[in-house]
């Protein structure tokens, strides 16, 4: 079985960033990504420490603004729109999940298209279905990104996406299915039925239920392409966050499958590296 890590991909994306980040600085701008943060989500914590680290290794502005668990809605939606208005911020976004009391669709609604580096507003995912350029979701392109560098064959295979959300499994289902790509995509969710037959049938199956080690051996072909993109936390004393994050593939599974990507290291670093190419992307297109 092949590990699909994601570092190498990674930093192809990061250099094609940094190519940019120079292109901009010699028009004297610093791109810029705002990030919203509600509450204290101790998974979200880390994320978005993630991507403040990253976006400091690699010449991109980073604000985060805090916002308490309590706040209203009206509060987050003026914060969206002062971010909205200012012209140093080229990239926005708002981290989910919010407290219950709160619209994560209404804040996405809220956020300006041309600064929606997560590719979540209607709009953007609108451009996604029609084929036309925008920006789009970070995790679906790096999935496509992981599957293009290792040449994994998609034309014409039987695909298997587990899990519809709108940050994952609709956007790639749509990306996979396009012409050019051109997978046969089904897309598994909450109320399919035979969970282990959709995987014995698959060439790539790719997870992204987001629960612990739920995908099992017994359910693979040798010849299947496991693409985990969970990152469950689960906690360790060991660690000073107090959590570690493992996949929604049974590890007993890696030596089945042809290849599967791992967690920590696959999918999730390619997550923030476009994340950093998108804020770059409507940096440009706001000042070309
Ligand atoms: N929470 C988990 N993943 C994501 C993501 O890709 N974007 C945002 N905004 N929140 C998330």
């Amino acid at each position: 079985m092949v590990k699909l890590a994601g570092k190498a991909v990674a930093d192809k994306i990061y250099s094609a960033v940094d190519n940019t980040v120079e292109q901009l600085r010699l028009q004297d701008i610093i791109p810029c990504l705002a990030i919203v943060m509600v509450g204290h989500d101790p998974a979200s914590m880390l994320y978005v420490a993630a991507k403040e680290k990253a976006t400091a290794q690699h010449g991109i502005k980073s604000l985060v603004v805090r916002l308490s668990a309590d706040c209203s809605m009206s509060e987050l939606l003026a914060t969206i729109e002062a971010l909205n208005n200012d012209d140093d911020v080229h990239g926005l976004l708002c981290q989910a999940p919010l407290p219950v009391h709160l619209s994560f669709t209404q804040v996405i609604k809220a956020i300006a298209p041309h600064k929606d580096v997560d590719g979540f507003h209607p709009l953007n995912v609108g451009c996604l279905a029609w084929g036309v350029p925008a920006l789009l979701p970070c995790t679906p392109q790096g999935v496509l990104a992981l599957l293009q560098h290792y040449e994994i064959p998609l034309a014409g295979k039987n695909v298997l996406i587990i899990g519809r959300s709108m940050i994952v499994g609709t956007p790639l289902s749509v990306l996979l299915s396009r012409s050019g790509v051109d997978a046969t995509v089904t897309l598994a969710h909450s109320k399919s039925t035979n969970l282990a037959g959709l995987c014995a049938r698959a060439d790539v199956i790719i997870s992204a239920v987001g629960q612990p080690e739920i995908i099992k051996a017994a359910w693979l072909a040798s010849h299947t392409v496991v693409i985990d993109v969970g990152t469950n936390p689960i906690p360790d004393i060991t660690k000073a966050s107090g959590v570690r994050f493992v996949g929604d593939l049974d590890p007993a599974a890696h030596t089945v499958c042809a290849a599967y990507s791992p967690v920590p290291g696959g999918v999730g670093l390619l997550t923030v590296a476009f994340l950093l190419k998108n804020t770059c992307d409507a940096a440009l297109r706001i000042y070309q």
